[in-house]
């Protein structure tokens, strides 16, 4: 055997025992006649005592240990004498009698401590040494946790979990896909599931009612904390059910998830129309941790001679409360947030309520204190807060002012991370207008089914048309988005046509799923969630790298492995793909 006992169980109970533990040296102390080793595995770490008068042998041995080396000791469990009131094993040494080592290590190139001294890239590099750090080790527990949890729900409500092919063909979530070429079907491709949505649809026309699968996706799109090219899926679908079915059932995953996982017990889920969450908050992910509601200033500030007011389509102001005091320094600073290339706007308007109830604006040339006034009446600013200006284009203030909002919630303390405020954001567009291609692209997927009363509205004014479909957004994060999908066959040839699919496309792409409509699909609808982006906000950030065992940088690459890479000539003759590499 190995070992008895993991370096974390051992306790004060045990001393007087003989125990053989395993695992690796975390650091060596001298201390005069004494060496100390920290011996560490995945559930904690335990000293060993050495001492050189007892046995210098022994002793001699576990001094030349370096970092991370893999031993095996046995030994007796004996009473500290200074206590570590901070470890879980701090009352106990363990006396070593035979010391034996399984392994040696290089120097590691960063201490695997809680806070290391090494930097992103070369952690990424030596990712096996990373995860041996406490803060990953952690995330990747509580990311087993979610899943065990997630798993328990479902099989409870009785949800099968089915996998689905890898290698599929192209599946329209947006995205781009990764392509694998086929060696036996010459110049042919699979491309990897960016989810598993058709086959899905497929398995309710099954008769599998009720099915779910914790299911990695393939995405080529451009990375950010919460986006990785791979990336995991609680995927779900159910036959004969209404949107409300779908809130219900999976609000209850979400609450047992939290209550089971974090002890938490969610507060009210609050429904938002789409139109409601944008022009209330600019975002169809509004973070609800605090308030700060967009308030529309036209009917007051325009025609009142200023002229980037006059010339805007929208005027939108915010209340920060509390934030009256702000210095010029810091006004300043936030027109420069603004004025960013990535937000975008010319210029920042604001105005001071102050104590005595007068007001301090960046363009009191133009605006009255009693014109002021009826900004702050409009914006429910009180002595003390500050009122903040945008105007401009709607779409694009309302999108600069999400960003302001968001930007004053953290700087005022608001967005608490032990605070969560879930909605459901529902009645989407089923449509989106594509400027540059001057065409409608389906806002969910092409399998989004439209409102029933807007179905007559899908020739004349498709604009309009709203769909079945739902985001549960938690603290302004998108975690899982679904709808109820369209069941018939007319009702998807349609969609294709409106989305710009010839008839030959939609067959090509679309002919199994619209073969299997012919052959008894029942209602049905399903939803999925980010489960790496679920992981983060369990653990309080939204980097879903670190909750990921092995993920990819910002560039898509594998810095471990080194992928991608070139794959030999031979390889690519196999594929019957071009030599190009030379
Ligand atoms: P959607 O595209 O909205 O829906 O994806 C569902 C959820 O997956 C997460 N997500 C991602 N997480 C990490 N990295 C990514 N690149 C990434 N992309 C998406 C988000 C998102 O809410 N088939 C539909 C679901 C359905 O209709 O049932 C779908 O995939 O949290």
């Amino acid at each position: 055997m190995y070992r008895t006992h993991t370096c974390g169980e051992l306790r004060i109970q045990n001393v007087g025992e003989k125990v053989t533990l395993a695992g690796w040296v975390q650091r060596v102390r001298n201390m005069g006649g004494m060496t100390f080793i920290d011996l560490r595995d995945r559930y904690g770490i335990t000293q060993l005592g050495f001492n050189m008068e007892v046995d210098a042998q022994i002793c001699e041995k576990a001094r030349k240990l370096g970092r991370e080396f893999v031993i095996q000791i046995a030994g007796e469990v004996i009473e500290r004498e200074s206590k570590n009131s901070q470890m879980d094993t701090g009352e106990i040494e363990l006396k070593v009698s035979t010391l034996e080592v399984l392994n040696a290590s290089a120097v590691p190139p960063f201490t695997v401590d809680d806070e290391t001294d090494g930097g992103e890239e070369i952690r990424m590099k030596y990712r096996y040494i990373d995860l041996r750090r406490n803060p990953l080790r952690k995330n990747l527990e509580l990311r087993h946790k979610l899943a065990i949890e997630t798993r328990k729900y479902m099989d409870a409500l009785h949800f099968m979990e089915i996998e689905t092919p890898y290698l599929i063909k192209s599946t329209p979530e947006g995205a781009r896909d990764f392509v694998v070429p086929s060696r036996m079907n010459e110049g042919q491709f699979y491309a990897l599931p960016q989810s598993p949505q058709t086959f899905k649809q497929l398995l309710m026309i099954s008769g599998y009612d009720r099915y779910f699968q914790i299911v990695r996706c393939f995405r080529d799109e451009d990375l950010r904390a919460d986006r990785q090219p791979e990336f995991t899926q609680i995927d779900c679908e159910m036959a004969f059910v209404e949107q409300e079915d779908i809130l219900q059932t999976f609000e209850g995953l979400v609450r047992h998830l939290f209550k089971s996982v974090k002890g938490i017990e969610l507060p009210e889920f609050v429904r938002m129309t789409y139109a409601e969450a944008m022009s209330k908050y600019g975002s169809d992910k509004p973070d609800l941790r605090f308030g700060m509601a967009f308030n529309e200033l036209n009917a007051i500030a325009q025609n009142q001679g200023f002229q980037v007011f006059d010339d805007a389509e929208l005027v939108l102001g915010i209340c920060a409360q509390g934030a009256g005091e702000y210095s010029r320094k810091q006004l300043d600073a936030l027109t420069d947030f603004v004025k960013r290339p990535q937000i975008g706007a010319q210029g920042l308007i604001y105005c001071k309520v102050n104590e005595d109830g007068t007001f301090k604006s960046s363009v009191d040339k133009f605006f009255s204190q009693d014109q002021l006034a009826h900004w702050a009446n409009a914006t429910n600013a009180k002595p003390g807060d500050l009122i903040l200006v945008l105007a401009g284009k709607a779409n694009k203030v309302r999108k600069q002012m999400n960003e302001l909002r968001l930007e004053m919630g953290s700087q005022l303390g608001l967005r608490t991370s032990s605070d969560y405020r879930p909605m459901w954001v529902v009645d989407f567009p089923l449509l989106e207008w594509d400027e540059e291609t001057q065409r409608f692209y389906a806002m969910h997927h092409p399998f989004t089914a439209p409102k029933p009363e807007h179905i007559d509205l899908l020739s004349s004014d498709p604009k309009s048309v709203n769909a079945n479909a739902y985001d549960l957004v938690i603290n302004g994060v998108e975690l899982g988005g679904g709808s109820i999908r369209i069941h018939d066959r007319d009702l998807q040839a349609k969609m294709f046509e409106i989305l710009g699919f010839s008839d030959e496309e939609a067959e090509d792409q679309f002919g199994f799923l619209m073969g299997a409509f012919k052959y008894g699909a029942p209602p049905h609808g399903g939803i999925a969630f980010g489960f790496d982006r679920l992981a983060a906000m369990f653990g309080g950030t939204d980097s879903i790298r670190d909750y990921i065992a092995f993920p990819k940088n910002n560039a898509g690459r594998d810095l471990m492995i080194d992928s991608p890479s070139k794959i030999s000539n031979e390889q690519l003759d196999e594929l019957n793909l071009k030599v190009i590499i030379e």
